[in-house]
């Protein structure tokens, strides 16, 4: 196997979101858009919330993409316009296809908000092929048991949470041939087959990933370049826990304004004249 060199790397910027949720962003920033079929990649917390704090993200649209939710402390709750409702506690993943539209609420859970705690976790926008943007909207909820991982060996373990890897295949429906890893390398590396020509990037979010001159930080995205057909992750002195994000590019146009996502000017103007319209998303979004 021939290895993907890392051509970029950049930094998290530190943004908030919804009702001042703090977060890391890795993109959309000033240094890179997108990382097509990839629009966006958030990282919240590890941050400790004492109890009563309520920071979320109230009822908002979106339409023409996937919105990804994974956590690893916390717990979240999630509320749509299609009438699910779910929790999200560690280690269970949200994959939602957004599609023609959702409007939806991801909080703290009652308890949560309660209690306090430490809230973790990432989400992350996958684009829909044209062909797919106006698909009626599909909720995936994964609890962490049903999320394949293998460990092999005390020196690594990997959670498969889309795409395949040593024989596993996450259980969710993507859209677009993607592969979402979480990887913890404790020493050592780790060879990870990844086709040639797919966007590939890795969010190192624990310790370092790499030795010398190459090591990279906590926070740090790294872009490889297409040529080579697996990717080499080698753990730095203290290990690391990494995300492995790797897609096939849909190759068609990006236009983007906040929570829609669509192909032209105009698809974005009919999606706002839609959510005004109340036209996005089949019900309001329940609260309490
Ligand atoms: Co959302």
């Amino acid at each position: 196997m021939s290895h993907k060199q890392i051509t970029r790397v950049l930094p998290t910027i530190q943004t908030t979101e919804g009702d001042g949720l703090v977060i890391r962003r890795a993109f959309p920033t000033k240094s890179m858009d997108h990382l097509d079929p990839f629009l966006l990649l958030d990282h919240f917390g590890p941050r400790t919330v004492p109890p009563g704090d309520t920071h979320g993200v109230p009822p908002h649209p979106h339409r023409g993409f996937q919105t990804v939710t994974y956590m690893l402390s916390g717990e979240f709750e999630h509320r749509d316009s299609e009438g699910n409702h779910g929790l999200l506690s560690p280690g269970d993943l949200q994959w939602m296809i957004a599609g023609d539209g959702v409007v939806h609420s991801e909080m703290p859970s009652e308890k949560f908000q309660k209690q306090g705690g430490t809230l973790h976790g990432f989400q992350l926008w996958v684009n829909l092929p044209a062909t797919d943007k106006r698909m009626p909207p599909k909720y995936q909820d994964i609890p962490s048991a049903k999320v394949p991982e293998v460990s092999p060996s005390p020196n690594y373990n990997v959670r498969v949470l889309a795409g395949e890897f040593s024989g596993l295949k996450g259980v969710v429906e993507t859209r677009v041939p993607v592969l979402y890893l979480h990887v913890k390398l404790s020493s050592g590396s780790l060879e990870v087959p990844v086709p040639t020509s797919w966007n590939t990037m890795a969010y190192v979010f624990q310790g370092t990933l790499g030795q010398g001159k190459d090591e990279l930080h906590e926070g740090s995205l790294a872009i490889y370049g297409e040529e080579g057909n697996s990717v080499k992750l080698e753990a730095g002195d203290s290990g690391c826990e990494v995300l492995l994000i790797a897609g096939e590019p849909l190759k068609e146009p990006v236009v983007r304004y906040g929570p829609f996502v669509m192909n032209t000017e105009e698809e974005i103007y009919t999606a706002i004249s839609d959510f005004r319209a109340g036209k996005l998303g089949r019900g309001s979004v329940g609260v309490g």
